[in-house]
C-alpha cells in the first residue's frame, strides 16, 4: 500500500476510534536531535547496553555509568519538541488521543503539551539513592561534571530511569496494560518494539481487537505481524501529514 493510502486508512481508523492510545520510542525524538538506541550511530553503538545500561553495572561502577549519563544529559539538554511531538499533543487536545505511553525519558511529550503521559521507563528528572532510597528532583542538569551524591548517605545517586535488570514502575505497567486492554486503536511511533514489556503493549491492544497503526523509519519486530497500517518515514513529517488528513 502506498504511503498516501496508508495515511488515509490510518486517518479513517483514528476518526472512527473511541479510545486511541499511543506508544512511543526514541525514534520520535531523533528529529529533536536525540539519537535513538539501535539505529546506526545510536547510543548503543557507542555504549554496550549490557555494560552501561544494566543496574548491576551501576551498582558496581556508578562513576563509569555516569560518563554515559552525562553524555545523554548533554544530548537532551537543548532538545525541543519536534512536529511529531506537537502532532500527538494536538490529538490529545482534540480529545482523540486518550493516553500516551512513552519509553522515552526526555520529557518532550510533556513539553509539547501532552498531559496524560505514562513514563514506562521512568524519568530523568528525579534522582534516587539505591542505598537509603532517598529521592529528589533534579534541580539542574549541571552537576559540575561529578556524579550527584545523596545528601543523606553520601552514595552516588541514580536517575529514576529504568535500567535493564530493573522493574518497570508498577503503576506505569498496570496503567499501560489497562489502557492497552481498553484501546480500540493504538499508534505505535518510533520504536523498534524489541524491548519487553513495553513491546507487549501493542500485542495486548491487538488481542483486544484494537487496530495497530505503526509509524516508523523502518520495518520493525511487529510490522509483519500485528500491524494493520504501516506508515514508513520520518515521523516529524508523517505525523503532521496524518493530522492534516484527519482534520481536513
Ligand atoms: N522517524 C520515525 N522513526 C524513526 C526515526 C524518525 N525520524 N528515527 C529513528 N526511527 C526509528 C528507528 O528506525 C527504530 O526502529 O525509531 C526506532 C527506534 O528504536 P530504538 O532505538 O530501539 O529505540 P526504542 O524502541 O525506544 O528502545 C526501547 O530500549 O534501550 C532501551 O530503554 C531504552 O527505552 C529504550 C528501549
Amino acid at each position: 500500500m502506498d504511503i498516501t493510502s496508508s495515511l488515509h486508512k490510518a486517518a479513517e481508523i483514528i476518526k472512527n476510534s473511541q479510545y486511541l492510545i499511543a506508544l512511543t520510542g526514541a525514534g520520535i525524538s531523533v528529529e529533536s536531535g536525540i539519537p535513538d538506541f539501535r539505529s546506526a550511530g545510536g547510543l548503543w553503538e557507542k555504549y554496550d547496553p549490557a555494560v552501561y545500561a544494566h543496574i548491576d553495572s551501576f551498582r558496581q561502577n556508578p562513576e563509569m555509568i555516569w560518563e554515559m549519563l552525562f553524555e545523554m544529559i548533554e544530548l537532551t539538554k537543548n532538545a525541543r519538541p519536534n512536529p511529531a511531538h506537537l502532532a500527538l499533543a494536538e490529538l490529545e487536545k482534540k480529545n482523540i488521543l486518550k493516553a500516551l505511553i512513552t519509553q522515552n525519558i526526555d520529557n518532550l511529550h510533556q513539553e509539547a503539551g501532552n498531559t496524560n503521559v505514562i513514563e514506562f521507563h521512568g524519568n530523568a528528572h528525579r534522582l534516587e539513592c539505591l542505598v537509603c532510597h532517598h529521592e529528589m528532583p533534579v534541580e539542574s542538569t549541571d552537576f559540575g561534571g561529578k556524579p550527584p551524591k545523596c545528601p543523606r548517605c553520601g552514595q552516588i545517586m541514580k536517575p529514576q530511569v529504568v535500567f535493564f535488570g530493573e522493574m518497570i514502575p508498577p503503576d506505569a505497567l498496570m496503567e499501560s496494560q489497562m489502557l492497552a486492554n481498553s484501546a480500540d486503536a493504538i499508534l505505535v511511533v518510533g520504536t523498534s518494539a524489541v524491548v519487553y514489556p513495553a513491546s507487549s503493549i501493542p500485542y495486548i491492544a491487538k488481542q483486544n481487537r484494537a487496530k495497530v497503526i505503526e509509524m516508523n523509519l523502518e520495518q520493525t519486530a511487529i510490522t509483519g505481524s500485528i500491524t494493520d497500517v504501516f506508515i514508513q518515514g520520518k515521523v516529524g513529517e508523517t505525523l503532521p501529514e496524518l493530522l492534516e488528513i484527519i482534520f481536513a
